[in-house]
């Protein structure tokens, strides 16, 4: 199939101007003013910019967790990542306790054959690692898995020690991969959340008093020291706070490999949320917490001074009827986690270039360019180039985005912006060459997702 983009202006990391651009057999091809070229779909799109297709580095689709699972499959969840210019997505794939990394990596892809309407990749969750298991890492970057996340928090479920954190972030820095980390300190955490149960603190306002940033700068400095003395680097998932990142921005300025993402909740909701002691307030129990309202400048520095290099969902959404449910007396038991994968673009526009805390060009590269090359896909993903696959979002300056889990395309019972109204709109997306959103309807075909496997991470 064959399409000709005209009189769009193009905005990439690097680049802003007005082209025409031609689409063939899934690859861009051709970039140039004025484009002649006969296609089987001409498409005008003047009056909007032409994007790369967002890639999305965290998300968690048929991902369980406190004895449930998402309430977004591969299906689901990337018909709403697209419906939001996301045309990307790099899933966790979760290690059960003595589970071979490979066969992880194999119930993942199973979870989303049939399924994923865009392309995905997997990033490998491991949870129990023994010093002589860990050739099992090598093996995966060899099949183009070239990530690991390890949770510093939820002991006894997800945790790892730091024997483990530092072996794994050392093999992995040797073979190409790149750990991701879940930085919070877990057992203090749970001393603090065991305490306020026991005075019968039990509804979910408590789990954002109970998880504070000093305990996810502890962890961050932890997991950095531990980076340096394995010589690897680093990438922090979901940094929430100013102390965190004043960590991550010191441990560059010494010259450190160390990444972070922020994400959109972060950036756009404060723990004021927690002021309700209403069960309502489960929407908002997601790790780390929302943090007090201050912290969001620091975010917004973080991502212009390149301090924050991502702005990932980490969408994890469990509804709030049925699911969150689970911890309706206890509020340790809810699953921990909030939608997202839907809004990013819309709301990274609306609320940090049109609210002036970024240029066009710099939300382009945290939404899209960035994750591409930190995380193995890059120039294939993230560019609007010749040779590049042609992921597309055609964004409308001027319209306007109303969220409501009316209208929404998550398989969740609400949305932590609903009836927010933002500047701009997704107005068609194009993945690999085929439209799978045109004039803010779906139109995309289910499996036609591909499984991308990745380069090593293409540190900046
Ligand atoms: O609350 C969150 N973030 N849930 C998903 C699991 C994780 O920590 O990323
Ligand atoms: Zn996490
Ligand atoms: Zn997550």
């Amino acid at each position: 199939m064959s399409l000709l983009i005209k009189g769009a202006r193009v905005v990439t990391a690097a680049d802003d101007y007005v082209a025409d651009v031609y689409v063939a057999d899934g690859k861009v091809t051709t970039i140039g003013a004025a484009l002649d070229i006969p296609a089987d779909q001409v498409i005008d799109a003047s009056d909007c910019y032409l994007l790369p297709g967002g890639v999305d580095p965290h998300t968690h689709l048929a991902f369980s967790l406190a004895s449930t699972t998402t309430a977004d499959d591969y299906e689901s969840g990337t018909i709403a990542a697209a419906m939001g210019g996301t045309t990307t997505v790099v899933n966790f794939a979760q290690q059960r306790r003595g589970q071979h990394l490979r066969a992880a990596i194999d119930d993942g892809l199973a979870a989303a054959e049939g399924k994923a309407v865009i392309d995905y990749a997997q990033h490998i969750v491991i949870t129990d690692m023994a010093a002589e298991s860990l050739g099992e890492i090598d093996e995966l970057v060899d099949e183009g898995v070239t990530s690991i996340k390890m949770f510093m928090a939820y002991p006894g479920e997800l945790m790892v020690d730091d024997a483990t954190l530092f072996q794994v972030i050392e093999r992995a820095g040797q073979v190409g991969a790149l750990c991701c980390i879940h930085a919070e300190n877990g057992p203090v955490i749970d001393v603090l959340v065991r305490r306020a149960l026991a005075q019968g603190r039990t509804n979910p306002s408590w789990h954002g008093r109970t998880r504070p940033e000093l305990a996810e700068a502890e962890a961050t400095h932890r997991a950095i020291a531990l980076a340096e003395m394995a010589d690897a680097p680093v990438y922090f998932v979901h940094l929430s706070c100013a102390e965190a990142l004043q960590e991550v921005t010191g441990a560059r300025d010494r010259g450190r490999p160390v990444f972070a993402e922020t994400c959109p909740h972060y950036l756009f909701l404060d723990s004021s949320v927690y002021d309700d002691e209403s069960f309502d307030t489960a929407k908002y129990v997601l790790t780390p917490p929302l943090r007090p309202s201050h912290h969001q400048q620091h975010l917004w520095r973080g991502l212009r001074t390149d301090d924050l290099q991502v702005v990932s969902t980490d969408h994890c959404p469990f509804c709030l009827n049925g699911q969150k449910t689970i911890g309706a007396h206890d509020f340790s038991k809810i699953p921990n986690g909030g939608p997202g994968i839907e809004h990013r673009l819309q709301l990274m526009y609306s609320g940090g270039v049109v609210a002036g805390h970024l240029s066009l060009r710099r939300m382009v590269d945290v939404f899209s360019t960035t994750p591409a090359r930190l995380f193995g896909l890059f120039p294939r993903k993230g560019a609007i180039a010749v040779g590049s696959d042609a992921d597309l979002v055609i964004f409308d300056p001027n319209g306007s985005t109303t969220i409501s889990a009316e209208t929404h395309h998550m398989k969740v019972d609400y949305s932590m912006y609903e009836g927010w109204t933002l500047r701009g709109a997704v107005r068609s997306v194009i993945s690999a060459g085929r439209p799978v959103v045109v004039d803010g309807l779906f139109v995309g075909k289910h499996g036609a997702g591909r499984y991308l496997r990745r380069e090593q991470s293409g540190q900046l």
